[in-house]
Formats: C-alpha cells, sequence, structure tokens
C-alpha cells in the first residue's frame, strides 16, 4: 500500500496535483479542505462552526479535522492507497494520523511537499478569488493570514517526518505539466521499490 501526502502551503498547487495522481495511480483522495466545504454546503453543525475558522483563513480545530480522517479510512478498507491533500496541518494531526494507519497496519510512505514562492501563492489564490465562490480567497488580508497559519502550525510538519527520512521537496512552480512530471518520478521511484 503506498500513503502520499502531498504537502504545501495554500495554493501550492495539492489539489490540482492530487486531481492527477489519482487519475493516473488509483489512490483515494482525501482533502481536508473538499470535505470540509462539503460539511459547509450542507450547513451540517460541524461545517457552520468550520466556516467561523475557515472565512477569517485559520485552521479548524484537530479534533473535527482527525475525526473527518478517521471515518474516510473506516470507510475505505479496501483502498489501495491514500493521498493526503490538506492533512496533516499540525504536528497533533501528523502523530493522529500515524496511530490511525499503525492500526491499519500501515503508514506514511512519503511526504512530497511542493516549494513555490510566497509571491506567486498569493498571485494564484487571489486569481481564483475572481472567479470562484470560496470566500477564503476573495481578500489578500485572508489569503495572507492563511500562509501565515501555514508557517506558524503547518511548517513544522516537515521535521516530523523528516525525523523519519520521509519528506521531499519537488519544484512547485512552472506548468502544471511539469511539476506532474516530477511528482510522478517521485512516486513511481516509491513503486520500484515496493516491487
Ligand atoms: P484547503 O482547501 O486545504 O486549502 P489550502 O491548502 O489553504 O489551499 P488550496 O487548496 O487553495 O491550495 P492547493 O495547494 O490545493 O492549491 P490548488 O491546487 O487549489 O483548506 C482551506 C481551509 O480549510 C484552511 O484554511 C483551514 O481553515 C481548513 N482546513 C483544511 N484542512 C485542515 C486541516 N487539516 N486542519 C485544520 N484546518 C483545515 O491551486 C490553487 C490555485 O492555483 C488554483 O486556482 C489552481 O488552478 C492554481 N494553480 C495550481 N497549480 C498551478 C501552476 N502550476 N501554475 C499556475 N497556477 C496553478
Amino acid at each position: 500500500m503506498v500513503n502520499l501526502i502531498l504537502f504545501g502551503p495554500p495554493g501550492s498547487g495539492k489539489g490540482t496535483q492530487s486531481a492527477k495522481i489519482i487519475d493516473k495511480y488509483g489512490l483515494l483522495h482525501l482533502s481536508t479542505g473538499d470535505l470540509l466545504r462539503h460539511e459547509i454546503g450542507n450547513k451540517t453543525p460541524l461545517g457552520l462552526e468550520a466556516q467561523k475558522f475557515m472565512d477569517q483563513g485559520l485552521l479548524v480545530p484537530d479534533e473535527v479535522v482527525i475525526g473527518m480522517i478517521s471515518s474516510k479510512l473506516d470507510a475505505n478498507p479496501d483502498a489501495r492507497g491514500f493521498i493526503f491533500d490538506g492533512f496533516p496541518r499540525t504536528t497533533a494531526q501528523a502523530e493522529a494520523l500515524d496511530k490511525l494507519l499503525a492500526l491499519k497496519k500501515t503508514a506514511i510512505s512519503v511526504v512530497l511537499s511542493l516549494e513555490v514562492p510566497e509571491e506567486e501563492l498569493i498571485k494564484r489564490l487571489l486569481n481564483r478569488g475572481l472567479t470562484s465562490n470560496r470566500p477564503d480567497d476573495a481578500s489578500e488580508d485572508v489569503v495572507k493570514a492563511r500562509i501565515v497559519e501555514y508557517h506558524n502550525k503547518t511548517a513544522p510538519v516537515a521535521d516530523h517526518y523528516a525525523k523519519f527520512g520521509k519528506f521531499k521537496k519537488v519544484k512547485g512552480d512552472g506548468t502544471v505539466e511539469e511539476i506532474f512530471d516530477l511528482l510522478s518520478k517521485e512516486i513511481d521511484e516509491l513503486l520500484g521499490e515496493k516491487v
């Protein structure tokens, strides 16, 4: 079983590249951002609570997202592997994920971190904010708050996986296809090792 974390700041291309990876490698995509937006769309109590944080560019509390991921892992016992997108975002989430996967006798294979300059992140997100209805892309203040949350709370997750030699940086600026080629090489290498 291959389990990937696609890591990186807001706007680094995690969602864009996940869509291509699941098509090519048949992994199950688990995006906490998408799951939360689904809850918001359905106006569930969880969604309404999460929205208060998301609209300000702040992280939703750990227990909420860990609970969502735990349910999804339980609901998909036959998956051939997972790609985690936007999770884990804190060291507590990473530790919880390790435990959940260990219960299923598996583990994270590698963390692929998309490296993109900050001015490019801001440009991409504000650009998407012009055409999408994501409130957290609509203002420069909220976009910058998301990047600050990333530096304060999410960047340390890199150390958690680097300790185990599972953290790899990948150049995340360039065309979508160029970046996908770089990610595919990493995944092919991993699959080669697994054979
Ligand atoms: P989430 O939905 O995870 O958003 P994010 O990581 O902040 O940012 P994005 O998903 O917008 O970026 P991405 O890296 O996926 O890039 P994308 O491919 O979309 O989280 C949203 C919120 O939910 C968080 O702020 C938090 O409140 C909450 N949340 C979610 N998970 C949580 C967790 N685990 N714990 C606590 N809270 C959580 O691309 C962005 C744009 O760039 C697109 O328009 C795309 O078309 C464009 N683009 C992509 N690649 C390229 C390229 N190579 N060149 C040019 N443009 C590109």
